[in-house]
């Protein structure tokens, strides 16, 4: 293959120039002027992304005749239009062709497709194409597999319904409209219709057909289906996997639709109404169900039937209004692996507290109910525990140290009490995320940390833990996340936490720490990926080197297409846990905001600093919220500010800071929210739209302060005393 890799790079001359050029691996068997088709088809398109031996590893000729007969391109290799007279379509011999994951934003379908009718294979998922599919589609005669998938095609149903050795057909996340063809669902081989995300209806007329059907999966997410379709569903006895969720049937769905599909393993009716008489009573729904999601689906009572679903591995009934109990038969099912209850008006469990212990479950969700009592002791086999937003009492249950496969726990926004058990460090090999926010927990945070722990989020904010920060948290190199706000923990700065590569968020807002946060003499402080340091309403003291902030690496965004990363996911495939913060800026509170990965924030606020503020501070390019107010800062606002060009909120309110307002800050784009109010500060506030269209009140208590958004103009003063800058009271206050 290492001759390969060299070779590629000059095959187009390579193929000018030696027209029986066979040599090449991937393309042994092709015929040269195939060869020749295949690299002027690449430079049709701009392939800078592509890997050139990948583009001629999915190439596959017929090895007697030399035509080209599969043509898979790796994804994100093309950009372009692919054009009507494209050299494509002179592939006449194909058999399978894969475009999938490539760039022909605003291509249309060429009617050319049509006659690359060798084709059994044609996938040209995720690409951007536009427009409608041309009717010669129906020209490929031999197609078994059609992926049209994700892409912005609009028009009716298309043309497809003759092509019947169809097995596999994809068109979800498109535009198509109106009815769907009866006929479709009655073509012979069909096994897989994914129509998911389009806007097709009902068929028109529903016949009566006994199918021979092979269907066996059958998507049909949010289309602004009606109902009928259901009739023609139940004929379907073939169906393993059905997806319903999202229609606009205005009418609650009976299960006793479903009853005559034996072979049923995952039914979506999420998004729907469901007939509450159909799920109270053992109706007979199929009974090999193995996956059953009703998330809002309006539902008030427990689905009884489920009860005799023994083959029940997922059953998800968030978003709906069920209160009471949950019954004790549910833990039962011997294959429950997923359950999700989030969302509902429970309060109790069934049985005794230990009726959870011998469930097969996995994952258990029981946020946002209104569960009372105390923490159900989790079951055996337990990798997430969530129980957030309940009212549960008690202590946090000893047992959950011996869950030993515990990834996730979560039992924050409860009434617990008691200590943070010390016994959470048997599970270092296995916890990533403890949230225990908002509850009544005491004693001290406790060494729970060992080397080699994989705690990523550890959020013990909101609780009356006292004593000091343990060191242990230093042995914990994957934490990412730390907030211990709203306690009364007494301690000096943590500076030895600089020692954790991955910090990204650290608050300590509203406790008892004190002292410094720089120590004289030495280098400055390193937390190499921290970006949001909340460590306001404390008892911190001192001043700030003005290289305070170089070591600082929150200089960068990331984001993603449409612009924002969220940190602190958890994710696997079957849960995804974000990280949540209180979040205050632009004077604005919000509790549980997600925690972008692409800002920064630094909220100093009501400490006892002084001295000057670092100027380094304009090295913070990713900086969206500074807040420094309620400190005893002093000298001037720093100039590099105006560096700090994604600002969104800045308040500096409550110092002794003199001097005027750096003009350059006016260039600040971004700026929403500034207060300098209750300094000393003198001159012209710089003029333009961030600054005018702030309140007054940002701006009060600077006897020195002139021009808008204050009343009165420094202009008119200026020119009638030029030497002397005069300003009005800026005080309003009579
Ligand atoms: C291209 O892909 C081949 C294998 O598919 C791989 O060996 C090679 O390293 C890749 N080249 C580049 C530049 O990524
Ligand atoms: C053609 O290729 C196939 C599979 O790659 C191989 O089994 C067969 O022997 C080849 N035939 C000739 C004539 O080279
Ligand atoms: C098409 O190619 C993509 C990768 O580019 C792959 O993920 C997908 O499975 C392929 N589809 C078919 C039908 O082979
Ligand atoms: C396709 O047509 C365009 C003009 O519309 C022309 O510039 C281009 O060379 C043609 N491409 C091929 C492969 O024939
Ligand atoms: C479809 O096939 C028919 C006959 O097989 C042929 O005459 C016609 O040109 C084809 N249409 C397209 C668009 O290729
Ligand atoms: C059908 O398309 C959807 C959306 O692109 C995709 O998630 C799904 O995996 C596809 N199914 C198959 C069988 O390719
Ligand atoms: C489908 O086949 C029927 C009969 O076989 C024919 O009348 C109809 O024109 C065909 N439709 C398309 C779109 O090819
Ligand atoms: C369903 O199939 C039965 C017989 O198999 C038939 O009598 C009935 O009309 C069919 N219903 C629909 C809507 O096709
Ligand atoms: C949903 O159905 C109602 C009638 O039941 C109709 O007025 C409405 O337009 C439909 N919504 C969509 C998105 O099709
Ligand atoms: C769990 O199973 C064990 C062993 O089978 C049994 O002793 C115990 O009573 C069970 N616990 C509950 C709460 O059912
Ligand atoms: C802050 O620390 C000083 C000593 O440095 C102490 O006198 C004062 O009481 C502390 N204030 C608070 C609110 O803890
Ligand atoms: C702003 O940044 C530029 C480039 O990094 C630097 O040259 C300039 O001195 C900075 N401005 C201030 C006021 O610090």
């Amino acid at each position: 293959m290492s001759g390969l890799n060299l070779l590629f790079p000059f095959l187009s001359l390579f193929v000018i120039f030696t027209p029986s050029f066979t040599l090449v691996a991937g393309l042994s068997g092709c015929g040269p002027h195939h060869i020749q088709a295949l690299v002027q088809f690449k430079n049709e398109f701009d392939s800078s992304g592509c890997n050139q031996t990948d583009y001629f590893n999915g190439v596959m000729c017929d090895n007697i005749t030399g035509e080209v007969t599969k043509l898979q391109l790796p994804s994100g290799c093309f950009t372009g239009v692919l054009k009507t007279n494209s050299s494509l379509f002179g592939f006449n011999h194909l058999r399978y062709l894969n475009l999938s994951y490539n760039k022909f934003t605003s291509s249309s379908l060429s009617s050319g497709f049509g006659s690359l009718n060798k084709l059994e294979v044609l996938s040209l998922s995720s690409n951007g194409f536009i427009g409608q599919v041309p009717s010669s589609l129906s020209n490929l005669s031999r197609l078994t597999e059609l992926y049209l998938d994700h892409n912005e095609l609009t028009g009716g149903f298309p043309l497809v319904q003759n092509i019947t050795s169809l097995s596999i057909l994809n068109l979800s996340l498109n535009h198509f409209s109106g009815a769907i063809p009866s006929s479709l669902l009655t073509m012979p081989f069909l096994s897989y219709l994914n129509l998911d995300e389009n806007h097709l209806t009902d068929p028109v007329e529903v016949r009566s057909s006994s199918t021979s059907s092979r269907l066996e999966t059958l998507h049909l997410r949010k289309n602004p289906f009606e109902g009928k379709i259901l009739d023609l569903i139940s004929n379907f006895t073939t169906l393993k996997y059905l997806g319903l969720s999202f229609q606009n049937i205005s009418y609650p769905i009976n299960l006793k639709f479903f009853s005559s599909l034996k072979s049923l393993l995952r039914l979506d009716l999420s998004g729907n109404s469901v007939l509450e008489t159909s799920i109270s009573s053992d109706s007979d729904v199929p009974r090999n169900i193995e996956k059953l999601l009703l998330s809002s689906c309006d539902i008030s009572k427990f689905p009884n039937f489920v009860r005799s679903l023994d083959k029940l591995e997922h059953i998800d009934i968030s978003n709906n209004k069920i209160k009471g109990k949950v019954p004790d038969w549910l833990w039962n099912l011997p294959h429950l692996i997923r359950a999700n209850l989030v969302n509902n008006a429970f309060t109790h469990l069934e049985g005794s507290n230990d009726v959870l212990t011998n469930s097969s479950l996995r994952i258990l969700d029981l946020a946002l109910n209104h569960f009372e009592g105390p923490v159900p002791t989790p079951p055996l086999s337990i990798n997430l525990f969530s129980a957030w937003n309940n009212s549960f009492t008690g202590n946090i249950p000893l047992s959950v140290c011996n869950r030993s496969s515990l990834v996730i726990l979560d039992l924050s926004y409860n009434n617990l009490s008691g200590p943070i058990p010390r016994c959470l460090s048997n599970l270092k090999d296995s916890l990533v995320v403890v949230n225990l926010r908002k509850n009544n927990l005491e004693g001290s945070i406790p060494d729970m940390l060992y080397n080699g722990s994989l705690l990523r989020t550890l959020d013990v904010g909101y609780n009356q833990l006292t004593g000091k920060l343990p060191r242990s948290l230093l042995n914990c190199s994957s934490l990412r996340f730390v907030s211990v706000d709203n306690n009364k923990i007494k301690d000096t700065f943590p500076f030895w936490l600089k020692a954790l590569p991955g910090l990204q968020v650290l608050t300590l807002r509203s406790n008892k720490f004190y002292g410094p946060i720089s120590l004289p003499g030495e280098v400055p402080l390193a937390f190499p990926k921290l970006r949001i340091l909340e460590i306001s309403d404390n008892n911190f003291t001192g001043s700030l080197p003005p290289n305070y902030f170089v070591n600082w690496k929150a200089s960068s965004l990331e984001t993603n297409d449409d612009g924002r990363i969220y940190m602190g996911d958890y994710n696997n495939a079957y849960y995804i846990y974000e990280d949540t913060m209180d979040l205050q800026y632009k004077g604005l509170f919000m509790e549980q905001g997600k925690v972008l990965t692409s800002y920064a924030t630094i909220d100093f606020s009501g400490n006892r600093f002084e001295g000057q503020i670092p100027k380094s501070i304009g090295l913070l390019k990713a900086l969206i919220a500074l807040n420094l107010s309620n400190n005893g800062f002093t000298g001037h606002i720093p100039l590099s500010l105006e560096n700090v060009t994604e600002l969104e909120s800045l308040d500096l309110s409550g110092n002794k800071l003199s001097g005027s307002i750096p003009k350059g800050l006016a260039r600040l784009s971004f700026l929403a929210y500034i207060s300098v109010a209750h300094n000393q500060l003198i001159g012209e506030i710089p003029q333009g739209p961030q600054f005018s269209g702030q309140a007054e009140t940002s701006f009060e208590g600077n006897a020195g302060l002139c021009g808008l958004p204050l009343q009165g103009s420094c202009f008119a003063l200026w020119s009638s005393s030029p030497r002397k800058l005069l300003c009005p009271p800026t005080d309003t206050t009579v």
